[in-house]
């Protein structure tokens, strides 16, 4: 069983001996391991049951570490960076030769972002390389927000999980891409669309491509409890499904169900984004059939957490 602890002397030696660590970030554990490390990496798809053709996103430390990885960035990922690093906020850029084929599956892109946890930046800025690091869950289920999550699924694969407390954001981050230098956003996430737009002005979003394996990040069943997802409007839908054999997600509302969670009583969008993967994991554990869910508002972190409550619903 995997040591959990926030001994990062512990994690720094083994991930230099080319072990996988579990790493706390302010949007969601990571799987973590030396991203210039083929061997390394191959351990990181082997745990979390990941096919190949997925590619990991690489964290580094600061800027200046990010240019040793990646070729000319583009002025708006410049100005994003200055705006949002440390931050939920991955940038996909054309990668150097030095970054594996295996962490980007053969593009020639690679993801990379400057996670803002206290713990893991320390651990980054002793490291002598950079981690590659998808969700700390296995392929396909819900990203873990806690060092506890991690432990339930893969605390039997890995040695250490470094725990830093539960998420402060809790989805994960937003990824950007500069596809003929257009800003365009290929994940909802952590950082919201208001803030990149006050930045860089309008970006096109293109988010829904099923599962076109050329489109990696957007698998659309995905982010699932194993439970069936239903959305609706949860007063008719009570109507279809039994209350004793039903979970129920709402964003405010109180059905006094013993199988309820409530992402914000005080209808906090940043809140409800912290509580989400929790209670997604808290339903797998009762005694129900389905879990019926409602959408939040549509704006700034609500536009992630609809999409990953879409995408858990897409079995
Ligand atoms: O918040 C996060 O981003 C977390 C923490 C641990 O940093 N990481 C994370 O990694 O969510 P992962 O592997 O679960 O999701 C990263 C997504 C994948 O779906 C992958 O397909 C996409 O990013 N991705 C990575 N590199 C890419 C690239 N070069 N081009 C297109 N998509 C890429
Ligand atoms: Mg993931």
């Amino acid at each position: 069983m995997a040591e959990i602890g926030n001994d990062i002397t512990r994690a720094k030696a083994l991930l230099a001996q080319g072990d996988v660590v579990a790493i706390p970030t302010e949007t969601v554990y990571g799987l973590a391991a030396n991203a210039l490390d083929v061997a390394a990496v191959t351990k990181i798809f082997d745990v979390k049951n990941r096919p190949q053709f997925d590619p990991l996103i690489v964290h580094v430390s600061d800027l200046v570490a990010a240019q040793s990885y990646v070729e000319d960035i583009p002025a708006e990922a410049k100005e994003l960076t200055r705006n949002f690093w440390p931050g939920p906020l991955t940038l996909l850029l054309k990668k150097k030769k030095i970054v594996p084929d295996l962490v980007t599956s053969g593009l020639d892109t690679v993801g990379i972002r400057c996670p803002d946890h206290e713990l893991t930046r320390r651990l980054l800025q002793t490291l002598s390389f950079p981690l590659a690091a998808p969700s700390a869950n296995p392929f396909g289920y819900v990203s873990p927000t806690t060092a506890q999550h991690v432990a339930a699924q893969l605390g039997d694969r890995i040695p250490y999980i470094l725990d830093g407390g539960a998420c402060r954001v809790g989805v994960e981050s937003t990824i950007i891409g500069f596809e003929d230098n257009v800003p365009t956003v290929y994940r909802l996430g952590g950082l919201s669309l208001e803030q990149i737009e006050d930045v860089v002005g309008r970006v096109q979003v293109l988010t829904h491509s099923s599962s076109n394996p050329k489109a990696p990040g957007q698998l659309q069943s995905h982010y699932a409890p194993r439970k069936k997802v239903i959305l609706g409007d949860i007063a008719e839908l009570l109507q279809q499904y039994p209350a004793h054999t039903t979970g129920i997600l709402t964003y405010q509302q109180d059905f006094h169900s013993p199988f309820q969670m409530v992402l914000s009583p005080d209808g906090s969008l940043e809140q409800a984004a912290q509580n989400l993967f929790a209670a997604l994991r808290a339903f797998d554990r009762m005694p129900i059939d389905y879990i019926i869910a409602e959408l939040v508002p549509e704006t700034g972190l609500g536009r992630a957490i609809n999409d990953r409550l879409r995408r858990a619903a897409a079995l």
